[in-house]
C-alpha cells in the first residue's frame, strides 16, 4: 500500500528555501534550520552583522514576502515592534518558505575586521585555571583571521551554540577560550563535558570589541572570564608595543578566580605606561587590592576615563555598572567598546 511516511532506513530530505534579496535581486539557498546571515556567506553575499548571535540588532531586515522562524526566541535585539514590522535577526532567524528580503546593503566582500568563516575545529587541550573556570584550546584545520577582542560561536552541542572569545591572538590555526561552568547551564555544561580529542563546528570572527588605533590612553575592564577577550587585547597591546598608557582592572570573587593574574602582571610590567588593578568581593588577607566590585578599583580614577578609549568585557551586570558609571563621567559612547556575556 502507498505511504507518505517514509521508511525508518530512508533519509528525511532537508528542505531549502531561496531567499531573494529585494534591494540587488541577489538569490541564496538556506536550509530550513540553518541562519539566513551564515547561508547568505556562504553564497558569496555578505549582509549587515556584527555580534552573530541577536543581541545587537545590527542584521535586522524586513520580510518583505515568506515565512520565517526566530530560533533563538530570547534573543535581546529582537521586540514586539521588529515582529510587528516584520523585521527579522537574520543570524538567529530561519526561512520555512521562500523568502523576500530587505537589508539595508550587502555586498560581495566582508568588513575587514568580520571576515567571519565556518570552522571544524577538534579540542586538543583543556586546563584548570581556577574553580570551574578552564582554558580550552582548539585545533583548526587551517589559520583563523580576527581581532585580538573578538569572539566565536561554538556548535558545543547539535542546536547549542554559544559565545566565547579568543583569549589568544591570531595568527595560528589554534584558538584558545577562558570558560566557565555554569552549573545548569547547559552551554558551559557541554563545553565542559567535550573530550579531549573531540570535534565540533565554530564560526569566527564575531564582535566589535576589537583594539582601534588612536593616541587615547586605554581603560580595559574585565569582570570574571571577561578576562579571555581583555587578555587577549592586553597581549596584542603588549606584543605590537603600543605607546599608549593602559590601565587594565580585573574583578573576581575570590583570588583563585583572578585567572591568568601572574601573566598579566608581567605583561602590564613591560609596558610603557601600564597599570594593573584587581578588585576581590572575597579576599584573603594576602590580598593587596581593592575590596568590592571593579567599579570600586575604578573610582581613584573616574577623572581620566573622559580622556579614554575603554574596553570591557564580563557578565551583564558587571558590564551594565560601568556602563551606568561611564555615563556619569559623560564618556563618549563611540569610545566605549564592549561584550556582555548573556
Ligand atoms: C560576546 C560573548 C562572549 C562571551 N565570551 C565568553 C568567554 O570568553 N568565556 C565564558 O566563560 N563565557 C563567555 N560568554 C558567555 C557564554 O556564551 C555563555 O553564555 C555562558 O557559558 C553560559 O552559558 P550556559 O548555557 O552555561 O548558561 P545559560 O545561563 O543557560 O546561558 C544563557 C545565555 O546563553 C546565551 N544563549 C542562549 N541561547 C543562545 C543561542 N541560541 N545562541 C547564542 N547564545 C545563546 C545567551 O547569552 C544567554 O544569556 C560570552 C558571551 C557572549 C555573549
Ligand atoms: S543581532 Fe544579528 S548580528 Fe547582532
Amino acid at each position: 500500500m502507498p505511504s507518505s511516511t517514509p521508511a525508518a532506513s530512508e533519509p528525511t530530505a532537508v528542505r531549502t528555501h531561496r531567499v531573494t534579496l529585494e534591494n540587488t535581486g541577489d538569490t541564496f539557498e538556506v536550509c530550513e534550520g540553518d541562519r539566513i546571515l551564515a547561508a547568505a556567506r556562504r553564497a558569496g553575499i555578505w549582509l549587515p552583522f556584527e555580534c552573530g548571535w541577536g543581541s545587537c540588532g545590527t542584521c535586522k531586515v524586513t520580510v518583505v514576502d515568506g515565512e520565517v522562524d526566530l530560533l533563538f526566541a530570547e534573543a535581546p535585539a529582537v521586540n514586539a515592534r521588529d515582529v510587528r514590522r516584520r523585521r527579522i535577526v537574520t543570524c538567529q532567524t530561519t526561512p520555512t518558505s521562500d523568502l523576500v528580503i530587505k537589508p539595508s546593503w550587502a555586498s560581495d566582500q566582508p568588513r575587514d575586521e568580520l571576515p567571519t568563516a565556518d570552522h571544524r575545529a577538534q579540542l586538543v587541550d583543556v586546563k584548570e585555571l581556577g574553580p570551574e573556570i578552564r582554558r580550552f584550546r582548539f585545533q583548526l584545520e587551517r589559520e583563523a583571521v580576527y581581532q585580538a577582542g573578538q569572539y566565536a560561536v561554538l556548535d558545543v552541542a547539535p542546536g547549542l551554540r554559544r559565545c566565547y572569545s579568543m583569549s589568544n591572538l591570531s595568527g595560528s590555526s589554534v584558538v584558545e577560550f577562558i570558560a566557565k561552568r555554569y552549573e545548569g547551564g547547559p552551554g558551559s555544561e557541554q563545553l565542559f563535558k567535550l573530550p579531549v580529542g573531540s570535534h565540533i563546528q565554530m564560526e569566527l570572527p564575531y564582535g566589535g570589541m576589537w583594539l582601534r588605533d588612536g593616541d587615547r590612553p586605554l581603560v580595559l575592564l574585565a569582570g570574571g572570564t571577561g578576562i579571555s577577550p581583555i587578555l587577549a587585547l592586553v597581549r596584542k597591546l603588549s606584543e605590537i608595543g603600543d605607546p599608549r598608557p593602559v590601565r587594565v582592572f580585573y574583578g573576581a570573587t575570590t583570588r583563585a578566580e583572578l585567572v591568568c593574574w601572574d601573566e598579566l602582571q608581567s605583561l602590564v610590567a613591560g609596558m610603557f605606561d601600564g597599570q594593573l588593578h584587581g578588585a576581590l568581593l572575597k579576599p584573603d588577607n594576602s590580598w593587596t587590592g581593592t575590596t568590592g566590585f571593579v567599579t570600586d578599583a575604578l573610582t581613584p580614577y573616574l577623572g581620566d576615563l573622559a580622556h579614554s578609549d575603554i574596553y570591557l568585557a564580563g557578565p551583564p551586570p558587571m558590564v551594565n555598572a560601568v556602563r551606568a558609571l561611564l555615563r556619569e563621567q559623560r564618556v563618549q559612547v563611540d569610545r566605549v567598546h564592549y561584550d556582555s556575556f548573556g
